[in-house]
């Protein structure tokens, strides 16, 4: 098979590293990439975003199948494009329908869903600037703190969680009046604040059947002990410990299997990953967000401890046999430190040379915003520059060798947290 894989960060290293492994791999194409792709697959300059240009490459290079990495071409429809063009629907794509991609594209279809399926989250209500004198008077009625949400994609910044009333007031004009995130907040959710401790959990499915991939937990504020700014993920490790068997049955009963039968229920085609953002509340868990893609840095994680033929997994999301899959995992723990720029998530530079990546040998090092520069050297090109993930008989041990192969790293202005894990 020739298969294309659009993204450029560190979840999509992580999943041409693994594609490559496998038999089944003829050709492997990233759009756009970065230098850590580039070594084993052939980078493609495009957008993710630019579906006639995929197009193209897709017909020119007789690509088989394309793994969508982020969501926002799943949100722009690029699997019903697909469809719906007689020359490409027969390829198989990885990733949900324009109308599944609304589980993450906007957080009210995803609480209507929850609601419609019995599916346990924080109660909520939603507002436009329209009701927003009403919205203010539903806030009167919380108790603190307050979260709001706007409603569209807001790269990862859409919410607001306040101790103060006036403040949350204050806050929601501004979304719903001022449109703080554009248009992604000209709907506001508001909703109950569940106070436990998060996970993730991520499904992956052929709209009839599912498997429940590794657990994952990441760390996403950028400073040591969860403090500062949000991130897209700082670190992350596998297994979470304290989502225990007992537990994980209740998520696969009243979360998951709810999920993919309300997709089926509401003829939502969808053929990808659920990334499922869990609060664990006492023992029982609630849905804080769906994704509609993996996550980053998790799947750093999660896939190198999933052993399977990955090229084998995506045929059978492609044919509707997931069932006959069999998913074996890794006992072992593993765990991810993401390198970052000096500045991020604020402003950051971009160019600096990367140096020691060839003398890590107990870790597997994944590009996240790296690039060749016109002399073929590795520099840095994104906030989040560099993961490092390492498999050990526990996370502790695990993190360890991470931060042992880290040390050997080096680029101007390099950051990470020295924590992950901390709270566990
Ligand atoms: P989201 O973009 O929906 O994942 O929200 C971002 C972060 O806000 C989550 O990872 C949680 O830490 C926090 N959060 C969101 N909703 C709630 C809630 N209802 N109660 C407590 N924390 C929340
Ligand atoms: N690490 C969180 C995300 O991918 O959204």
């Amino acid at each position: 098979m020739n298969i294309l894989i659009l993204g450029s960060g560190g979840r999509e290293h992580t999943i041409t590293w693994k594609l490559a492994q496998s038999a089944k791999t003829t050709k492997l194409y990233v759009a756009p990439g970065n230098a850590g792709t580039e070594e084993i697959a052939e980078n493609i300059a495009i957008k993710a975003t630019d579906f006639n240009a995929i197009k193209q490459l897709v017909t020119q290079k007789a690509i088989d199948m394309v793994v969508v990495g982020p969501e926002d071409p799943l949100v722009l429809g690029i699997h019903d494009f697909f469809l719906q063009d007689e020359s490409l629907k027969h390829i198989t794509v990885i990733g949900p329908s324009k109308a599944g991609a609304q589980l993450e594209g906007s957080k009210e279809f995803a609480k209507q869903f929850m609601a419609r399926h019995g599916i346990p989250t924080a109660a909520y209500h939603s507002f436009t600037r329209e009701t927003v004198s009403e919205g203010k008077r539903f806030l009167e009625t919380m108790n603190p703190p307050y979260v709001l949400k706007a409603d569209g994609l807001a790269a990862g910044k859409g919410v607001l969680i306040l101790d103060e009333i006036e403040k949350a007031k204050d806050e929601l004009e501004n979304m719903l009046v001022d449109a703080k995130f554009g248009d992604a907040s000209s709907k506001v959710v508001i909703e109950e604040f569940l106070d436990g401790i998060e996970l993730s959990v991520f499904v992956l499915t052929d709209g009839k059947h599912y498997k429940i991939l590794p657990t994952a937990k990441d760390y996403k504020r950028i400073g040591e002990g969860d403090v500062g700014l949000n991130t897209g993920g700082m670190g992350a490790i596998s297994p979470v410990p304290f989502a225990d068997e007992s537990f994980m049955q209740k998520v696969e009963d009243r979360i998951v299997k709810p999920t993919v039968q309300g997709l089926q229920q509401d003829n939502i085609p969808y053929k990808g990953f659920i990334f499922i953002g869990l609060i664990k509340v006492g023992e029982e868990p609630y849905v804080i967000e769906y994704n509609v893609r993996m996550g980053d840095p998790e799947t750093e994680v999660v896939i190198p401890r999933t052993q399977n033929d990955l090229a084998e997994v995506f045929e059978a999301v492609g044919d509707q046999t997931l069932n006959t899959i069999q998913l074996e995992i890794d006992g072992r723990a593993a765990t991810t430190v993401m390198v970052v720029s000096g500045g991020y998530p604020e402003a950051y530079e971009k160019g600096m040379s990367i140096s020691g990546i060839e003398e890590v040998e107990d870790s597997l090092v994944f590009h996240a915003g790296t690039k060749l520069d016109k002399d073929g050297k590795i520099v840095t090109d994104g906030g989040r520059v560099i993961a490092v993930t390492s498999y050990d008989e526990d996370f502790r041990m695990a993190i360890k060798k991470s931060y042992q192969s880290i040390a050997k790293l080096h680029f101007d202005k390099m950051y990470y947290r020295t924590d992950i894990g901390f709270d566990l």
